[in-house]
């Protein structure tokens, strides 16, 4: 009988053993160390990695060292990477309405795309991200999107037959399109070598990279255009997360909806800091609202309320946020 009761005590101990096993995972993203998305994913890490007493032990690896985010869908697709903050460039090239949110003027700053985000559009969005193999975890964002240009830029004329950086969305690339511009599709990365040699003439992008990178030290001007927000999908493998307990599932959802939400709510200030920052160079800040653009922001709606009529409903959505 006491042996029995021994083997039984050493068989529990092997299995509790086993389920207290650390499981390692893995998430991918395109920003470097410093950027607050990277800061937040290594807080996110630690969070989960506490609150499910070590079984989920998340390493993260930033600045496209896992690949591009092409290649970083592929490898969630195949459970090869577990979890990854992604810019929305690669779903809005399989199914155009995830590139809504790019809309010009839609909101007119961090605040307002705080709250489209937890719309019910997005929503929408971000449960239908299991047809891309994904499981859509939360909404978060960068800071509203800049232009900087080697030269001066005073109008929307100066823009016109430049090499503008773009992420590659139909949407952004028909924005620029319509500003006479030549939208240049290029990934963070590359972005700082291609404007110092001047292989492009400037960017889209946001103060904070601006600042953190050093756009700016080639820069002529910057535009302070807030003419775009900018979210990230927050997302696991859809093959991987059917491989994690629900105990363990909750506690990550919870910790990357919360997180990253609060990431959101800090872009205010993010903006507001680098914007001080810039300021305190030689560059010139020249300010610019939606008239600067002339016909183009209303071309644009003209065109994608047909293409992706969800737009109409995320429109509604972001009037109603305005009142
Ligand atoms: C960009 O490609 O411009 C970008 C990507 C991730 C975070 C911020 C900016």
């Amino acid at each position: 009988m006491k042996f029995i009761n021994i083997a039984g005590a050493a068989l529990a101990l092997c299995l509790g053993a086993v389920t207290a096993q650390a499981e390692q995972y893995r998430i991918g993203l395109i920003t470097p160390p410093p950027h607050e998305w990277t800061k937040t994913a290594t807080a996110i890490a630690e969070r989960i990695k506490a609150e499910t007493e070590g079984r989920v032990d998340i390493l993260v690896f930033p600045s496209g060292q896992l690949g591009n985010e092409a290649q970083m869908l592929q490898q969630l697709q195949t459970g090869a990477l577990d979890f990854a903050f992604l810019t929305l460039g690669e779903l809005a090239n399989r199914d155009e309405s995830y590139g809504i949110f790019l809309a010009p003027y839609i909101v007119d700053g961090p605040e307002g795309a705080r709250e489209l985000l937890k719309g019910e559009v997005a929503g929408q969005l971000l449960s239908g991200a299991g047809k891309f193999g994904l499981q859509g975890l939360a909404w978060g964002m960068a800071g509203m999107r800049e232009i900087v240009m080697r030269g001066n830029a005073a109008s929307v004329a100066d823009l016109k037959g430049k090499k503008v950086r773009t992420v590659p969305f139909a949407q952004e690339l028909d924005f620029w399109t319509r500003l006479g511009a030549a939208p240049t599709p290029m990934p963070l990365p590359a972005l700082y070598d291609a404007f110092a040699n001047g292989q492009i003439d400037g960017m889209q992008i946001d103060f904070e990279g601006t600042w953190n990178s050093k756009y700016y030290a080639n820069a002529g001007s910057i535009i302070h255009s807030n003419h775009m927000m900018f979210p990230m999908i927050s997302v696991a493998s859809g093959r991987k997360w059917q491989t994690m307990s629900e105990e363990d599932r909750a506690i990550v959802s919870k910790a990357m909806t919360e997180e990253v939400d609060a990431m959101v709510g800090r872009y205010a200030g993010i903006d507001a800091t680098y914007l001080a920052e810039l300021q305190g160079t030689n560059v010139p800040i020249i300010e610019a609202d939606r008239a600067f653009f002339g016909a183009a922001v209303d071309d644009w709606y003209a065109s994608w309320r047909e293409r992706t009529p969800l737009l109409v409903e995320l429109e509604a959505e972001a009037a109603a946020l305005a009142q």
